[in-house]
This record gives C-alpha cells, sequence and structure tokens, in this order.
C-alpha cells in the first residue's frame, strides 16, 4: 500500500478553567511581563475536580462520534499518549474505549514518553494504516495531559492541560503525514521526570530548555541526511520549503528558541557562511510560527498534546490558504526522545473545525484561591460537573478502588 495516509478529523478539547498569568504573577511576586514576553504565556487551562486525563481524551473524541461522522466500528486501533496516566497498570485507553463503546475487535493501549508519546501514536497509527494491517479500519489517536508542577516552582506558570483527537486514516483530509522522511533523535537526560509515588513533575529548567534544542539539532539533522540520501542534492532553504513549522510548546518562547535553532542548523547544513540575521529569524517566526502559537499561549502546556493544538489552530486558522503546502513538525519529549517531520495540509482543511475557538471562548476564569484550592485536592469530584462544563463525560470519583465516569446529561 502507497497511498497517502494522515489525519482525517482532528478534535481538540480543554478543561473549563483558565487561571490569568497576570494574577499568578501577582500571588508570586514575580513582575508579570517576565510570563508574558519573557515565557510567552498569557493564560493557562486548569482541570475542574471532575475532569482527569480520562475525562480529557474522551471529551476530545467524543464529538466525532457524537456528529455521526465517525462509526466507533471502524476503530481498529485505539492509542492514548499522555504522561498524566491514572492508574500505574489499567491504561487509559481501555476507559476511553468504554465509554466511546468502541468494538471489541480494537487494539488499544497508552503510550508514555513525556511530551513525545503523541508523535509515537500518530506514527504508529500511520504506519499501520499504511502497512494494511488496518485492512480498511481507521485508528483514533488521543494526546491527553495535565502539565503540574510543585505550587510556587519555577516550573508553575508552564502549567496546562488538554486533549487533541485524532482520526488516522488513508483520507488524510486534513493532513497526510510523511512518516518516511521524519528525523529523530534520542538521549538518555534528567531534564524533565515524575517519580512514581509524585504527582507533579520534577524537571531541571534551564537545562531542559538545552536538552530540547539539542534534539532539535539532532532530529532536523537526521531528518535531512535522509533527505538528502532519498532525493534532492541542493535544498531550497527551510523557508521556501514549508509554509508554516510546528513546535511543541511547554512555552510560546521555547517555540522561538526553537526556530531560530532549526534556521540555524539550516543555513549551516547548506553551507552559508554566516548564520541568520535577527531580521530574517524575525521575519520567519511572525509568518510561519508565532501564529500557531496562540492556542498555547491561552492554554499552557498541555505535555503530548501540545504540538497538535498548534496544528488545530493551524487548520482551524489558515487550512483553506494552507490547503496543499507543506508544514513541519517537531515533537519534543523529555528524558529524552524527538522528532522532526513533515505533512501536507489537506484538501479539506478548510472546512472542519476542531471546536478550539469555541472551547476557549467558553472557559471560565479562576482566581488563583481557587486554583490553589484545587491543586491541594480540597475539592473532592462531585456529582455533577460544573455548570459550563462542556465535556460529555466526567469523572465521579472511586469507589473500592475502582474509578467512576457517568455521562454528562
Ligand atoms: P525561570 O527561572 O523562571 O525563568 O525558568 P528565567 O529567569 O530563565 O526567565 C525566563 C525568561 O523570561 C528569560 O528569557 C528572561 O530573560 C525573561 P530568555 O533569556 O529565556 O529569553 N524575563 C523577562 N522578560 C520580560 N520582562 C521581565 C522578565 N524577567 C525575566 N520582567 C523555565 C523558566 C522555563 C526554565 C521554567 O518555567 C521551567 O522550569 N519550566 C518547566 C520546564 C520547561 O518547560 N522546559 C522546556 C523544555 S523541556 C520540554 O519542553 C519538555 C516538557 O514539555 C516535558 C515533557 O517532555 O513531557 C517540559
Amino acid at each position: 500500500m502507497t497511498g497517502a495516509v494522515g489525519i482525517e478529523r482532528l478534535s481538540a478539547y480543554l478543561p473549563l478553567y483558565s487561571l490569568a498569568l497576570d494574577d499568578l504573577a501577582e500571588a508570586r511576586g514575580v513582575e508579570p511581563q517576565k510570563y508574558r514576553i519573557g515565557l510567552g504565556l498569557e493564560s493557562m487551562a486548569i482541570t475542574p475536580a471532575c475532569e482527569d486525563t480520562v475525562t480529557l481524551a474522551a471529551n476530545a473524541a467524543a464529538p466525532l462520534f457524537a456528529s455521526g461522522e465517525v462509526d466507533p466500528h471502524e476503530i481498529g486501533l485505539l492509542l492514548v499518549a499522555t504522561e498524566s496516566a491514572v492508574d500505574h497498570a489499567k491504561p487509559v485507553s481501555i476507559f476511553v474505549h468504554e465509554l466511546l463503546r468502541a468494538q471489541p475487535a480494537c487494539r488499544t493501549y497508552e503510550l508514555k514518553h513525556a511530551c513525545y508519546s503523541g508523535t509515537a501514536a500518530l506514527m504508529t497509527a500511520v504506519q499501520w494504516v499504511a502497512s494494511g494491517a488496518a485492512r480498511g479500519r481507521k485508528a483514533l489517536v488521543i494526546a491527553a495531559d495535565i502539565a503540574r508542577y510543585d505550587v510556587g516552582s519555577a516550573g508553575e506558570p508552564t502549567q496546562g492541560a488538554g486533549a487533541v483527537a485524532m482520526l488516522v486514516s488513508d483520507r488524510p483530509r486534513l493532513l497526510s503525514v510523511d512518516f518516511r522522511g521524519s528525523g529523530a533523535f534520542a538521549e538518555g537526560v534528567f531534564d524533565f521526570w515524575r517519580p512514581l509515588d509524585r504527582s507533579a513533575a520534577l524537571v531541571d529548567g534551564k537545562y531542559s530548555v538545552d536538552c530540547y534544542l539539542r534534539a532539535l539539532d539532532g532530529a532536523y539533522r537526521d531528518f535531512e541526511a535522509h533527505r538528502r540520501s532519498a532525493h534532492e542534492a541542493s535544498p531550497l532553504p527551510l523557508v521556501d520549503r514549508f509554509g508554516a513549522f510546528l513546535y511543541h510548546v511547554p512555552f510560546p518562547k521555547m517555540a522561538s528558541k526553537a526556530h531560530r535553532r532549526l534556521l540555524e542548523a539550516d543555513f549551516a547544513l547548506r553551507g552559508e557562511d554566516e548564520a541568520p540575521s535577527d531580521d530574517f529569524v524575525e521575519g520567519s517566526l511572525a509568518s510561519a510560527v508565532s501564529p500557531y502559537l496562540q492556542a498555547c499561549r491561552a492554554v499552557g502546556n498541555s505535555y503530548t498534546a501540545s504540538l497538535y493544538f498548534c496544528l488545530a489552530h493551524l487548520l482551524d486558522r489558515d487550512g483553506g490558504r494552507l490547503s496543499h503546502e507543506p508544514i513541519s513538525l517537531f515533537s519534543y519529549g523529555s528524558g529524552c526522545c524527538a522528532e522532526f517531520f513533515s505533512g501536507v495540509v489537506g484538501p479539506d482543511a478548510a472546512r472542519d473545525d476542531s471546536g478550539l475557538s469555541a472551547l476557549l471562548a467558553a472557559r471560565r476564569q479562576i482566581s488563583v484561591a481557587e486554583y490553589e484550592a484545587l491543586r491541594s485536592g480540597q475539592a473532592a469530584p462531585p456529582d455533577a460537573p460544573p455548570d459550563g462544563f462542556r465535556g460529555h463525560f466526567f469523572f465521579a470519583g472511586t469507589e473500592r478502588d475502582r474509578r467512576r465516569y457517568l455521562p454528562t446529561s
């Protein structure tokens, strides 16, 4: 089988609450511009007590089924990528499989490699379809996470939450994925980790930024080495090859640092004598990177889902303009593993809506005191979700150590 494979449909989901970073800055005695300009963030998504990674994942996928456009019986592979799982043994994917009433004849499992596993899941699904093993069925890939650092730590303003569900098939209406030409990089590092007994991640923040950039260099060099051995002898500059550059976004400023590093690597690989000028980098950032960071500015880090929030935003905003154009995607997961790959925006990108804008508009801003109460675990899961809750399912607490999920009536 050799035809195009990729994302046929995409649906995003955000929790109900958001916390303004100006409010957090004031509470922590930090200059607000540090979060706004220094990190590039405006607010971060916060989950109510009735939401966890299972509900985020199921609520991202549910609209695809509710609209009748996707039949649960055509799903033969259901993958959930997360680093904020709810159980050490029972995977988030099987809870989601049950809530969505997917068919029993389905391979389903959870994937973990920090923020990278959303891409690991997407590539697995794309290759499953391309290999012919799908036998006409489709894959559902969901990236879902709640990013948590200790309250008061340097990582605190870079939290967030959310999920993106992607239907993968041989009808890539939204994005065909060039899985054959991707470049990868792996290196054992302790830049960000979460021991089994902790609910908040530990991070060596500045070092993690260096690891991310080194991984970008490595993955891009592998991508280029493969491309050069496969096709062109003298490539066009990167900025002429891709209509947009999407990155994993722990905070938007990181994507700006990454894009500068990518352009420097491109200049070096093409034998340019000088590094790209500031004007050149700023121009490319303004046209091909920054427009797609807007969702992440408002959501914060959603770990596995972050790169795919950028994709959702790109498709919603510029899907028509970029239709048939190649774009690049860079996925980074601490620890670390990274992948640089490309795809071509599909012919129907302008027609679909991921639901992201409506969810952003419907959020309720909470105070720092409400956020801290949620973090301290004082708020028990309720019998019913709070007013304004837009999910199809909510977490209703545990019974004999079994997690319970109910439909929102
Ligand atoms: P920090 O110590 O709070 O911040 O840590 P800083 O002092 O480095 O300042 C941050 C930026 O704000 C700097 O800009 C300052 O100059 C600027 P830069 O030099 O980087 O360009 N700044 C100001 N700007 C304007 N006005 C001001 C002002 N003051 C300072 N008044 C850090 C920041 C990101 C390290 C911290 O928040 C952290 O540890 N976050 C978590 C780790 C993280 O996000 N790492 C990113 C790479 S690793 C990754 O992406 C993987 C991850 O997603 C996990 C996974 O894979 O699963 C995290």
